[in-house]
């Protein structure tokens, strides 16, 4: 059931009527063979977990699983993260040591970020890793469209039954505030055991400190989890699976962003 959020009573009917291009949603939504879409990306061997299925995220009935979520979701992501979407992406990938061979971006959603990371390092293998084949599609669209060449798959971020030892990046971009607080520890270890020696993890999302602090931030958008995100605290989650070199950095005030290495 839809709560009733600072999102649902004004910031929607604002959107609906001011900021989406509904002429541009439709073309994208007439562009995609979604139906031969979600076949080929569909994964038949995956169910989804109950804390992603049953839930609505940004109010969107359904969460990420229709066509809706992935056509609206970048529209309206512009505008939620302030002070820019493209200063902050460019953050996270300024944070980035070397030159990784292999990529992977957990929870990849429409593929802002994993289409970035391939511009970045054209030379490595990229994996986008989600949940909702409507999104994944969304990703493949657009990559598509810039001619990049990256491997869209449907997994779960927490058990991606891909080889351990590796992956030299993974990156995780605003999905944690969206996870039940043992989901997060598991895709932490999940990463941890993927990367080789010396690989690297980048999160990107809301600042816990301020937004345990600052409960109104909280009820914009319905997001299930996001309290308990709050609370907990990213540095010491990474440090108890035994990461190192681990920071956290404020990022915009309402943002943060994580670093920690696998042990070499
Ligand atoms: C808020 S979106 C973020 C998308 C993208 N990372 C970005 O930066 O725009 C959260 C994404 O995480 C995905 N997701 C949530 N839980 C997941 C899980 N356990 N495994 C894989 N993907 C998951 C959702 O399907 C959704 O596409």
């Amino acid at each position: 059931m839809t709560k009733d959020t600072l999102w649902d009573r004004f910031l929607k009917p604002f959107f609906n009527a001011f900021l989406l291009d509904k002429e541009q949603l439709q073309q994208t939504q007439r562009a995609i063979d979604w139906d031969v879409e979600i076949q080929e990306l569909r994964d038949p061997s995956i169910n989804y977990p109950q804390y992603y299925k049953n839930q609505n995220f940004h109010g969107i009935s359904g969460g990420y699983l229709s066509s809706t979520a992935a056509i609206t979701y970048d529209p309206i992501t512009q505008y939620v993260l302030p002070p820019n979407e493209a200063l902050l992406r460019q953050a996270l990938l300024d944070r980035i040591v070397g030159y990784p061979k292999k990529i992977i971006d957990l929870g990849c959603g429409t593929g802002s970020g994993t289409l970035l990371l391939k511009r970045r390092f054209p030379d490595s293998q990229v994996i986008g890793i989600d949940l909702s084949p409507y999104m994944l599609a969304m990703a493949r669209y657009r990559a598509k469209q810039k001619n990049l060449i990256i491997d869209w798959r449907q997994g779960i971020a927490e058990n991606t039954t891909l080889a351990s030892g590796s992956v030299n990046l993974i990156t995780v971009s605003l999905v944690f505030h969206e996870l039940p607080t043992q989901i997060i520890k598991s895709v932490l270890a999940e990463a941890f055991r993927l990367l080789v020696p010396g690989g690297q993890i980048l999160i990107f999302d809301g600042n816990q400190e301020l937004i345990s602090r600052t409960s109104w931030l909280t009820s914009i958008f319905e997001e299930p989890y996001i309290r308990e995100y709050a609370q907990g605290n990213l540095d010491a989650w990474l440090s108890s699976l035994g990461f190192v070199e681990v920071k956290t950095e404020d990022l915009w005030l309402v943002h943060q962003i994580s670093r920690a290495v696998k042990p070499a």
